[in-house]
């Protein structure tokens, strides 16, 4: 780097259990974080270099947005990521919430986890256009954490608002899990597949009780994983893929993806915004998912959760 004071930090991507799209709404949702990081190690810098290279200062909306928020015009960061790119693992998230650490730590500012899920939050609405804090309380807090649910499912950490939308953010107990992530390699953009899902939900009554209807689903499947009932999990996830494909975000090879794991999980669905990325299955056999989603022309992941939120790394980092 330049010779200036560094800080290291990290955080995990997520997957998102039940809830997606319909919790941009003030609804609830739960997401787990995983065993796959964001790295980065930023110093002071009067202009934005990246990786060694100097890039205009716009170039990254959610790098911005983390920079501008703590007052800075620049800053020399290096970076790498274990959480493939916009497929619905929190890739952005990650990367604002460690950001927002790394910045933090560097300024001598407050680093509790809600003045950073919030910096991160913002750097998500403004470069999205529009979200939801689950990505970005996830990956900030690690573990499992869901949103606006029932008072005893879970311990409140930190309320978020903006404009009309507010969400009580709290963690919960993650039981033993065992998800198959399976990665189309097809790469989709969450922004705009919020916005279509925002025109069909605005201007149609079936797609606002679809969204409705996730809500509810979203509810009973905290309630199961509270009582570690698996097999209501799973078919709930199943259930909420159904309705995210008639909202629209689904996509030939993620509908592919979970008809290939259905026979060896209790439930599967997209993760993230859909469109492409990711889909997750719920399972006692995870390699004979794995193979199937191989077989089908995915990618899989096994992958651990109960995983540490953002963390100053001591090390540097890849
Ligand atoms: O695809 P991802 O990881 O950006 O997940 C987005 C989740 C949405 O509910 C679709 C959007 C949001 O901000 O909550």
């Amino acid at each position: 780097m330049n010779g200036q004071p560094a800080v290291s930090a990290s955080a995990p991507g997520k997957m998102i259990i039940l809830g997606e799209h319909s919790v941009v709404y003030g609804k609830p949702a739960v997401a787990l974080a995983i065993n796959r990081r964001f790295y980065c190690r930023v110093s002071r810098s009067g202009e934005m270099i990246l990786n060694g290279r100097r890039v205009p200062a716009f170039v990254h909306p959610h790098i911005s947005s983390v920079i501008n928020d703590n007052g800075l015009s620049g800053i020399s960061m290096d970076a790498g990521t274990q959480i493939p790119t916009s497929s619905g693992l929190g890739s952005s998230a990650a990367l604002s919430s460690s950001l927002s650490l790394a910045v933090r730590k560097l300024l001598g500012r407050d680093t509790d986890q809600e003045s950073i899920a919030k910096d991160a939050f913002n750097a998500e609405w403004n470069a999205q256009g529009r979200a939801s804090p689950i990505d970005t309380s996830t990956c900030t807090h690690g573990g499992g954490v869901a949103l606006n649910c029932p008072v005893g499912i879970g311990r409140e950490l930190w309320r978020i608002s903006k404009n009309d939308r507010s969400w009580n953010v709290s963690e919960f107990d993650v039981p033993e899990m065992t998800f198959v992530v399976g990665h189309t390699g097809i790469k989709a953009p969450t922004g705009p597949l919020v916005e279509k899902v925002r025109k069909y939900r605005d201007s149609n009554t079936f797609a606002a009780e679809i969204v409705d209807e996730i809500a509810n689903i979203t509810l009973e499947g905290m309630e199961r994983m509270k009582q570690d009932d698996r097999v209501g999990l799973g078919s709930l996830m199943t259930k909420n893929h159904k309705l995210l494909s008639i909202l629209g975000v689904s996509c030939p090879q993620l509908n592919k993806l979970v008809e290939c794991s259905l026979p060896y999980s209790y439930g599967a669905k997209l993760t993230g915004s859909g469109g492409g990325g990711c889909m997750i299955a719920l399972t006692d056999h995870p390699d004979k998912v794995a193979r199937a989603i191989t077989l089908h022309g995915g990618t899989p992941y096994i992958v651990n959760t109960g995983v540490p939120g953002v963390q100053v790394d001591v090390k540097k980092t890849k």
